[in-house]
């Protein structure tokens, strides 16, 4: 009864503090759709003059207003209160008007890993997919960069800036253009107005942070060189994980605009702004790993979403991350079906750490341990309260010459805490035992040695058994070695589908490598990011969507470079359709965290493949105009629609009265979120192959209890005839009250493999609404099953 009575306290508390917080002014953004006012002082007047029916002049308007969005699309951001806000909102040319969120901040080995293989033996000619590139512009929205890493020098024999660049170099504090920005780097922004509003005044003699470009956290550096760092030889983090370092795209060019700073937070006045410029400026390819966990909101009210449906307007393909809210379902964010979204995986490296106790027993670990530790070892009662590895159970014991034994289990502590509380102690080291789905190696505050379960409880049980004697403990440098265990694995961490705002659209699209990928880092900042860590790398591990999003941005700026007349949504069906699902031992993908088999959910339509994502065989494209019906689905009026999509002649807007499915925008992928009856879906594909005149065969694979028919099965395609488009009806076969099954299409000419993953959920079963209150009833239900399996 007390601790209803106390959230009840709470709830009430949460409210009066809301409307607190709504009755002061805010940082909205107004959105308008696309700019049809051509000139962009014109556009900032029109705003200013629409904010100034809202505020007491003309000179509040121009003070309270942040950002003018005027060259992309047409917008603006402003700190008003909630009843200004309201009144814009009613506003006829005003599409929406929301609150400016803050948004979070969510490699040497990968790239061969993938197939990329670099020739060690630099004479021999480069592959042919690393020749080119230097025609694309990969846009980072990040934590700005850190220019004097290697991985933003120039790559030899760069061509000159690309003409249709408008972008520029921005000067800031320790950002000078001159020496700053080069061939390789071309341009360079920041944006903090809206940062400001909400932070106060950035005050940089109390923060490390830079009034400018330059990086202060880190993840923009290690992101921005995981897309298109340059060629770097002998690159490590202090000799682990030795070898040639380089991004998906290393002679693309890279601009970076600066929309997240040292604390990771991102405001969206200052990322449409970002993307405002972007667009103008003449990018390819937008990179951004941040976003929010769920709820959601509706596209027109994110910034994200709004920036990179004009960013695919203009053909620039906008890559996101999924997020790292794994391995519950439907956590996915950025799901807007015009830019991708990006899962992390795991690649075929690992770090092993020999342990040996008391000269006998052998153990082997995971860390990025430099030194050769003897210690004594020593359970976690000894110094934590209930052996509970916290700073706060600590209970004043002295560690020194010891190396604490940590289990995640008790009070699910984080790896984190773990090592807080270890250095807290003053141990010299420390072993952390989790399950080996949640292990991923980072740089450690103290040396740390990541164990599984089995490993840990017989050290464990070895210590409880010499409970009169210490046992000696020696750590060994940790080996990198490749091919030891299968990979990829899906991330635990890596956020899940379906999409809880339009689950007909599969999310993530694509995997790609996001568990300790080894990438560029600004050596003023600990790869720790903590001020007790000393140390001072070139090159860190990090994990996370975050890394995974910017090896898909590298290879998106490698098929541009190929296919510059290639639209976003073609390009990613490339990079969908030859995607893999198998792992290195040719078994199916597992998903950490669930440890089975991986699916289309977890994983998108598989591990990106940038080889064959160069030569698909057949896309599936989009134009703006047929996202529509998408938009129509999306509380967008039919007028709004016509604002925001610049139609091609001819298309009319007709939203169909009530929801339709949203199962026949040409993704290459299809999801039935409901599957009550036979639905007939349509799809069409062109053929970008080398020959004109080829025969593709559809090869099925049904989900369980569905029967799935594709008409025609067999597609001619010639000089006369590049799209075709066909039909899939999809049966359900079997009751069931909604569970998702998984199959696949898959189109060859015997040469390329083209493949679309089906998600189906059959939900024909009527639930039976009988509430059911007498227990002995349920239970007699429940036993003639059970005799059923019995005797089967
Ligand atoms: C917002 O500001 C206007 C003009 O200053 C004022 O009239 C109105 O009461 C304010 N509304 C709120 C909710 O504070
Ligand atoms: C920044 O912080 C320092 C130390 O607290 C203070 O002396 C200084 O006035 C601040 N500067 C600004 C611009 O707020
Ligand atoms: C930590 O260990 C060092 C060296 O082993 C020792 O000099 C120091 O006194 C210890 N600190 C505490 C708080 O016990
Ligand atoms: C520790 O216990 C194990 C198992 O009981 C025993 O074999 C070993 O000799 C013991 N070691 C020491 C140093 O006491």
């Amino acid at each position: 009864m007390a601790s209803v009575y106390h959230s009840f306290l709470g709830l009430v508390f949460l409210s009066l503090y809301f409307i607190h917080s709504t009755s002061t002014s805010h940082v909205y953004i107004v959105y308008l759709g696309l700019n049809n006012i051509q000139d962009p002082i014109l556009t900032s007047n029109y705003h200013l003059q629409l904010l100034s029916n809202v505020v007491p002049s003309q000179q509040d308007a121009r003070k309270s207003m942040l950002y003018s969005y005027k060259h992309s699309f047409s917008g603006f951001s402003a700190k008003i209160n909630s009843t200004q806000a309201a009144t814009l909102a009613r506003m006829d040319r005003v599409i929406s008007v929301f609150k400016s969120r803050i948004l979070r901040l969510h490699t040497t080995r990968s790239w061969d890993f993938m197939g990329l293989h670099l020739d060690p033996i630099g004479d021999q000619e480069t592959p042919l997919q690393l020749r080119h590139g230097d025609n694309t512009i990969v846009a980072l929205f990040d934590t700005g960069v850190w220019p004097e890493s290697k991985s933003f020098h120039e790559e030899p024999n760069m061509h000159p800036i690309p003409k249709t660049w408008r972008g520029k170099c921005v000067k800031g504090q320790d950002f000078d253009p001159k020496t700053s920005c080069n061939l390789k780097l071309i341009g360079a922004r920041y944006y903090l107005k809206g940062y400001e509003q909400e932070h106060g005044p950035l005050n940089t003699t109390v923060t490390s942070e830079y009034r400018s470009s330059r990086d202060a956290n880190g993840h923009g550096t290690h992101t921005a060189s995981t897309a298109v760092g340059s060629t770097v030889k002998k690159a490590s983090f202090l000799g682990i994980g030795l070898g040639t370092a380089r991004g998906g795209a290393p002679r693309a060019r890279l601009a970076v605009y600066k929309v997240c700073w040292e604390d990771g937070r991102c405001n969206e006045a200052d990322i449409l702004a970002a993307f405002d410029d972007a667009i103008h400026d003449g990018v390819d390819v937008i990179s951004a790993s941040f976003g929010l966990p769920p709820p959601l909101v509706p596209f027109y009210e994110s910034s994200s979403d709004i920036g990179s449906f004009h960013a695919m307007q203009k053909g620039i393909s906008v890559i996101f991350s999924a997020g790292n809210s794994g391995p519950d379902p439907a956590l996915v964010q950025n799901v807007a079906p015009w830019s991708t979204c990006v899962a992390a995986s795991s690649i075929d490296r690992n770090f092993l750490t020999k342990i040996l106790v008391d000269n006998s027993l052998s153990f082997t670990g995971e860390s990025l341990n430099t030194e050769h530790i003897e210690a004594t070892l020593v359970g976690a009662r000894t110094y934590f309260r209930g052996g509970i590895c916290r700073p706060s159970r600590w209970i004043n014991n002295d560690a020194s010459g010891t190396v604490i034994l940590c289990f995640s289990a008790p009070g699910a502590v984080q790896i984190q805490e773990a090592e807080v509380a270890a250095w807290v102690a003053n141990a010299t080291g420390l072993i952390f035992v989790d399950s080996p789905t949640r292990q991923y190696v980072d740089a450690d505050i103290i040396p740390t040695i990541r164990v599984d379960i089995i490993q840990g409880t017989k050290m464990n049980r070895y210590l409880s058994q010499n409970m009169s004697s210490l046992p000696k403990v020696h750590i060994f440098p940790s080996k990198t070695v490749i091919k030891q265990s299968p990979a990829p694995i899906v991330a635990e961490f890596s956020s899940r589908g379906p999409s809880s705002t339009s689950p007909d659209i599969l999310k993530p699209d694509i995997s790609a490598p996001g568990i300790s990928i080894l990438a560029a880092w600004p050596p003023g900042i600990p790869p720790t990011s903590t001020n007790i860590d000393k140390r001072s790398v070139d090159w860190n591990f990090l994990s996370g969507t975050s890394m995974s999003c910017p090896h898909v941005s590298g290879i998106v700026a490698l098929v541009k470079s190929l296919h510059p007349d290639w639209s976003p949504a073609a390009i990613r069906s490339a990079l969908m359709t030859t995607a893999y699902n198998r792992d290195t031992n040719h078994d199916s993908i597992l998903s950490a965290g669930t440890n089975e088999e991986s699916n289309f959910f977890d994983i998108g339509a598989g591990h990106v493949n940038p080889l064959k994502a160069i030569d698909p065989g057949l896309v599936y494209d989009l134009k703006a105009d047929d996202y529509v019906l998408f938009l129509c689905n999306n509380g967008y009026t039919e007028d709004q629609i016509k604002r925001i999509i610049s139609l091609s002649p001819g298309v009319n807007v007709n939203c169909p009265k009530g929801r339709k499915s949203n199962t026949n925008l040409n993704y290459p992928s299809i999801t039935v979120s409901s599957l009550e009856s036979m639905i007939t879906v349509k799809r069409t594909v062109r053929n970008v192959g080398g020959r004109k005149s080829s025969v593709y065969i559809a090869r099925i694979v049904c989900p369980h209890g569905v029967e799935v028919t594709v008409w025609p099965r067999i597609l001619f395609f010639s000089y006369f005839r590049d799209e075709i488009s066909y039909y899939v009806s999809f049966k359900p076969q079997k009751m069931s009250q909604g569970r998702y099954d998984y199959g696949e299409i898959v189109w060859s000419d015997g040469y390329h493999t083209v493949r679309s993953p089906l998600a189906v959920c059959v939900n024909t079963a009527t639930p039976a609404a009988t509430a059911i209150d007498d227990s002995s009833q349920a239970f007699d239900q429940l036993l003639p099953l059970a005799a059923g399996t019995a005797s089967s």
